[in-house]
C-alpha cells in the first residue's frame, strides 16, 4: 500500500547530477567570493554576552567563512520564556497554517540552493553533490511533515461508541521542544527536527551543532521569512554542556528530538529523567556499527561500487555509513582486489571541486580520533589500501580513507565515524554466526546485503536487528517518504524521519467524549 502522504506531495527534484551546466553553475556559486556569514542567537528581547569566534573552511582552514556567536544562560532561559508564551496560539492555528508554512519554507529554500549549497561546502566541508542532497532533503523534509500534519492533526478522528455519546481522538502539541542536531547533516536533519516539531504544534528551541551554526542560522531566518513566528522558532548556538545543565534541566521542556552520539543521548536522557518535573519526550536518533554481508553470489563489481560510496562517501561521516564489510571467502581475494585498485583512483581533496570524491573531516579532534583508530589498525590489522590526498590537503583537516582487513569484529569497541574501512571474511556454514556478531554489538543503524540468493537474503532481513536494510545497493541516503530512517538499540530510540508515524512523537493524544 502506497503511504498516507505518498500522493499529495512530490520529493524534491534537487539537481541533475548528469547535467554539466547546472553542476557548473552551482559550482560558481560555491566559489563565488562573498561577505562572510554570521551566526547568533535569535531569541526576541535577549542580547547575547558571548564573545564572536571565527569560522572556518575545514576544507582550507586559511579561509575565514563567518563568526558565530553563542548564547549566555540569560540568553537561553529568555527562549524558554518566549517559546511557552508563543506556544498555545501556535498549536490553535489548524494544522493547514502550519503546512502552508513549511510548504512555503521548501520553495524558499530550493529558490536560494546555490547560497545553502555554497555554505554546506565552506562551513561543513561537503562536496556539491552531498551539499545538493542536503538542500533536497531538507526541502523533503518540509514538504513531508507538511503533508503528514494536515493528514494527522487537520481533522479528529471519530470512534465508534454507544447510542448518544461522541468520541473523538485528537493531536495536539506537547509543548516546547527542543531540537538538538548534529553537523553531519546541518541543513537536513536541523530542518527536519524543527519542521517536525513545528508541524506538530510545538514551539521550538533550535540547538545547532558547534561546528555548523552559520547554515543553521540561515535556516531558521528562512523559516521565519516563511511565516513561522520569531518566538515559536527560536535560534539557540551553545556549548552541549550549556543546554544540557541550563535548559534541559527546566520542567517546561515538554520534548528532546536529539541526533547525535549515543553517549550524548545518555547524557540527555539522564538529565530529562533527573527532573521533578512531567516526563518529557525524548527521541533520540543516534550512531551505528554499521556492516555490508556480502556472500559468493555477489556481483564483485557492483558490491565494490556501492562499498566504496557506503564507507567513504561524505568522509565516511554518515551514521548510516558502512564500518564492516563481511565477504564471503570464497569471492574475498577478488573483492579485495578491486577493492584496493578502487581506493587508488578516489580523489580527496578539495570539496568544491567538481572532481572531488570525498572531502575533510568536520575538524582537527575528528582527524585526530581517526589518525589514532589507524595507528591502532596499523598494529592490530592488515591495511588493504590508503587513498592518495590531492595537493593542498595539508591546509584543509583531511584523512586519507583506509581500509583494513581485521582478525576479528571484537577490535572495534566504538563508532569509528570516519572514512575507515574493516574487512572480515566468512565461510558458507557462518552465516548466522556473523549476523549474530553484528547484532551483538547493540548497534542497529543500516545494514548492507549482496546477494542474489532470495533465501539468504530474506533470512538476513528476519534475523538482522537494524533499522535499515539495503540489498544489492549502498546503504546511505536514505530519502524521505521512501527509506524511513532510523535505528534500534544503542543507535536510537526508533522513530523513522521521513516516515508515517514519525510526527505522533511529537504530539501528545487527546480524546473527547460527549453525551450528546
Ligand atoms: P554529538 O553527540 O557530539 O553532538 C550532537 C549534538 O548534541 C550537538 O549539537 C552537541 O552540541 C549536542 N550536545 C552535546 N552534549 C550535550 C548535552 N550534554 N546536552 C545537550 N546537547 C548536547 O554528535 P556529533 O559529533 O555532532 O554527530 C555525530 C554523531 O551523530 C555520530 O555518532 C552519528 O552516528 C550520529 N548521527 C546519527 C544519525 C541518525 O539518524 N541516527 C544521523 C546523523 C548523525
Ligand atoms: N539519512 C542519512 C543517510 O541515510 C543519515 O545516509
Amino acid at each position: 500500500a502506497q503511504s498516507p502522504t505518498h500522493a499529495s506531495r512530490k520529493n524534491s527534484m534537487g539537481v541533475n547530477l548528469a547535467n554539466d551546466n547546472e553542476l557548473k553553475a552551482l559550482a560558481e556559486a560555491v566559489n563565488a567570493p562573498r561577505a562572510p556569514w554570521t551566526a547568533a542567537p535569535l531569541v526576541p528581547g535577549a542580547k547575547t554576552g558571548e564573545a564572536p569566534r571565527a569560522v572556518t573552511n575545514p576544507g582550507d582552514r586559511r579561509e575565514v567563512v563567518g563568526e558565530t556567536r553563542n548564547a549566555d544562560a540569560a540568553t537561553i532561559e529568555k527562549a524558554l520564556a518566549n517559546a511557552v508564551a508563543a506556544q498555545p496560539d501556535w498549536d490553535a492555528l489548524p494544522a493547514a497554517s502550519r503546512a502552508t508554512i513549511l510548504e512555503h519554507a521548501a520553495d524558499l529554500l530550493e529558490q536560494r540552493r546555490g547560497e545553502f549549497i555554497a555554505l554546506c561546502v565552506r562551513e561543513a566541508g561537503k562536496t556539491i553533490p552531498a551539499a545538493i542532497s542536503e538542500v533536497r532533503e531538507a526541502a523533503d523534509m518540509c514538504r513531508y511533515y507538511a503533508a503528514l500534519s494536515r493528514k494527522l492533526f487537520g481533522t479528529p478522528e471519530a470512534l465508534p461508541g454507544p447510542t448518544g455519546e461522541s468520541n473523538q481522538l485528537f493531536l495536539r502539541g506537547r509543548g516546547v521542544f527542543v531540537c538538538i542536531s548534529p553537523w553531519n547533516f546541518p541543513l537536513a536533519i536541523f530542518m527536519g527536527q524543527v519542521a517536525a516539531g513545528l508541524a506538530a504544534g510545538n514551539a521550538v528551541i533550535a540547538k545547532p551543532a558547534d561546528q555548523t551554526t552559520l547554515v543553521g542560522c540561515a535556516a531558521v531566518k528562512l523559516l521565519h521569512e516563511a511565516g513561522v513566528p520569531e518566538a515559536v522558532l527560536q535560534f539557540v548556538p551553545a556549548k552541549g554542556s550549556m543546554i544540557g545543565n541550563t535548559l534541559l534541566t527546566k520542567p517546561d521542556v515538554s520534548g528532546v528530538c536529539f541526533t547525535g552520539s549515543t553517549e550524548t543521548a545518555w547524557t540527555i536522557n539522564r538529565t530529562l529523567a533527573a527532573r521533578n518535573a512531567p516526563i518529557a519526550a525524548l527521541i533520540a536518533e543516534t550512531g551505528g556499527q554499521n556492516a555490508l554481508i556480502a556472500d559468493s553470489s555477489a556481483l564483485p563489481e557492483q558490491l565494490v561500487k556501492d562499498v566504496l560510496a557506503s564507507a567513504f562517501d561524505s568522509a565516511g561521516q554518515r551514521c548510516s555509513a558502512a564500518r564492516v564489510l563481511y565477504v564471503q571467502e570464497d569471492i574475498a581475494d577478488k573483492v579485495i582486489a578491486m577493492l584496493k585498485g578502487a581506493m587508488d583512483e578516489l580523489v580527496v581533496g578539495d570539496p568544491a571541486k567538481l572532481s572531488t570524491d570525498v572531502g575533510p573531516v568536520i575538524d582537527e579532534p575528528s582527524r585526530t580520533f581517526l589518525v589514532e583508530h589507524a595507528a591502532r589498525m596499523d598494529r592490530k590489522a592488515k591495511k588493504i589500501n590508503e587513498a592518495k590526498l590531492d595537493a593542498g590537503a595539508e591546509h584543509g583537516t583531511f584523512f586519507a580513507p583506509r581500509a583494513y582487513e581485521i582478525p576479528s569484529l571484537s577490535l572495534l569497541t566504538q563508532e569509528v565515524f570516519g572514512p575507515v574501512l574493516h574487512v572480515l571474511r566468512w565461510k558458507g556454514s557462518e552465516l548466522d554466526k556473523v549476523i549474530d556478531a553484528i547484532n551483538a554489538t547493540g548497534f542497529g543503524l543500516t545494514l548492507g546485503v549482496h546477494s542474489r540468493i532470495d533465501a539468504t537474503i530474506e533470512h538476513i532481513a528476519r534475523r538482522a536487528k537494524v533499522g535499515n536494510c539495503y540489498v544489492n545497493r549502498n546503504q546511505i541516503g536514505a530519502v524521505v517518504g521512501v527509506q524511513p530512517f532510523g535505528g534500534e538499540g544503542l543507535s536510537g530510540t526508533g522513530p523513522k524521519a521521513g516516515g508515517p508515524h514519525y510526527l505522533v512523537r511529537f504530539a501528545t493524544e487527546r480524546t473527547l467524549t460527549i453525551n450528546t
